[in-house]
């Protein structure tokens, strides 16, 4: 389709090293829609009749048919997606397909397409988030009111509920949705009309044709439309924070899992076992899916530097841009939705949960705020309590097992009331505040989420 000035064909090698059909097949119905709102823009002006526009219409809507049942015969000497169906088209119709062409160069062609394929990804990838927070929900739920510790450098912390640990996740997640709705507002820009690089002589209703795929906006410069892959960066970007989200989830799911947690039972059928050790049952859904981060990561760091340095505007070394986005979109799409499968089947083990957070160590910082409400600056208090957990560890006793007069050497503020409220439930209950881990507050957030998914997937 190039070949006019050239009077040699492409080496072998050129053709294989060269051709992206086989991967960018990926985007034939996309191209087909973005061809369909083309012709009827070269119709609207006057380049195609009424006949010629329906030909061109039910041809490619023949191809989009055999592309879907998997009879289109995919030729890799035609180099791209977009000359396969174009010459699908013409080998079809006649001379009319070679009118397809009209004011339009494959350097624009792509560009939409990438960006209508994006479309339909980001939606998805919104939709399979969805799902997972609401599997988290459904763990969260089923917690009740179990307390686990709490962690920080991953030593135990402060007693916190289950169900606030997991909401966590279901945050973390919201915000992963808010930026590929953010993706898809800035993909969602028509660049057809720029041609290759400086548009094009016969100037198409380009309005017209955004409104026929449904983008809310046109670009504004042809050389960056043809050079602009923000939109599949913005989009990598957004799997790839994604993905660090859900690795974090799979190694607190990892240790959970194991022996030495033992807080939440894995199912059967989405655990894996050792060929050589009998016992063992491994959590591998979230090793791989915290081990495919690395991916995401990868895919993201490749386009990057595919763009960087590149000159305006075109460039072949855009054609690498959609392995990566489409590895991205599949990989991360995969692992939210065996993730949710995985949730939806676990179960917690409370009572390991209550007893790892029984220690009363874990509530040592309530008896700091026990002598702050007793007059204490909070760094004296910090002091005496932490000279107790010292002398409890000394003689091997708990701390609610100190005596009295051992309260009342660190501190004359101590009272009988002391002890008592060195306890998880009470710590937690006066918790309060918005964002805090009482009960009342987690259960209000858990009802909010139930709420706010309902209506998002509605
Ligand atoms: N397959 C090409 C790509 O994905 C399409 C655009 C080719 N344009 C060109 N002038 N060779 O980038």
């Amino acid at each position: 389709m190039w070949h006019g000035r050239f009077s040699k064909n492409p080496s072998e090698r050129l053709r294989a090293y060269s051709e992206s059909v086989s991967f960018d097949r990926r985007l034939a119905l996309h191209d087909i829609a973005g061809s369909k709102a083309h012709a009827a823009a070269l119709q609207r002006a006057g380049l195609l009749s009424e006949e010629e526009l329906s030909a061109i219409l039910s041809g490619l809507g023949e191809i989009a048919g055999e592309i879907n049942e998997g009879r289109f015969a995919w030729r890799e000497d035609l180099e791209d997606v977009h000359m396969n169906i174009e010459a699908a088209l013409t080998a079809k119709i006649g001379a009319t397909g070679a009118k397809l062409h009209t004011a339009r160069s494959r350097n624009d062609q792509v560009a939409l397409d990438l960006r209508l394929w994006l479309r339909d990804e980001n939606a998805s990838l919104i939709a399979a988030l969805r799902r997972l927070q609401g599997a988290l929900l459904g763990l969260a739920g089923r917690g009740g009111s179990a307390i686990m510790p709490g962690y920080t450098h991953l030593q135990r912390a402060q007693p916190v509920p289950a169900a606030h640990h997991v909401l966590a996740y279901v945050e973390m997640l919201e915000r992963d949705a808010g930026r590929f709705e953010d993706a898809a507002r800035r993909a969602e820009v028509l660049p057809l009309g720029s041609g290759a690089l400086a548009g094009s002589t016969i100037a198409l209703d380009r309005a017209g044709i955004a409104r026929e795929l449904g983008f809310a906006a046109v670009s504004q410069n042809s050389m960056d439309a043809v050079a602009d892959r923000d939109f599949a960066c913005e989009f990598l970007s957004a799997c790839a924070i994604t993905g660090m989200h859900l690795s974090r989830l799979c190694e607190d799911t990892v240790l959970w899992a194991s022996t030495e947690f033992g807080f939440l039972k894995l199912g059967d059928e989405h655990t894996t076992g050792s060929s050589l050790m009998p016992q063992k049952k491994n959590p591998d859904i979230a090793e791989l899916a915290r081990g495919r981060t690395g991916r995401l990561y990868g895919n993201l760091m490749s386009l990057l530097t595919t763009l960087k340095g590149l000159p305006l505007a075109y460039n072949r070394d855009m054609q690498e841009d959609k392995e990566p986005v489409f590895d991205s979109a599949d990989t991360l799409g995969a692992s939210l939705h065996i993730l949710a499968e995985m949730f939806d089947a676990a179960e917690w083990n409370t009572v390991r949960m209550a007893a790892a957070a029984d220690d009363a160590l874990l509530v040592a910082t309530d008896w700091a705020d026990y002598l702050v409400r007793k007059g204490l600056p909070f760094r004296e208090a910090h002091e005496v309590v932490g000279r107790l957990v010292a002398l409890s560890v000394e003689r091997g006793v708990g701390l609610r097992d100190l005596e009295m007069d051992d309260l009342q050497e660190a501190s004359k503020l101590f009272g009988p009331d002391a002890t008592g409220c060195l306890d998880a439930k009470l710590s937690l209950a006066s918790r309060t505040a918005e964002g805090a881990p009482s009960p009342d507050r987690v259960a209000e957030r858990l009802a909010w989420w139930k709420e706010r998914l309902a209506s998002a997937v509605r």
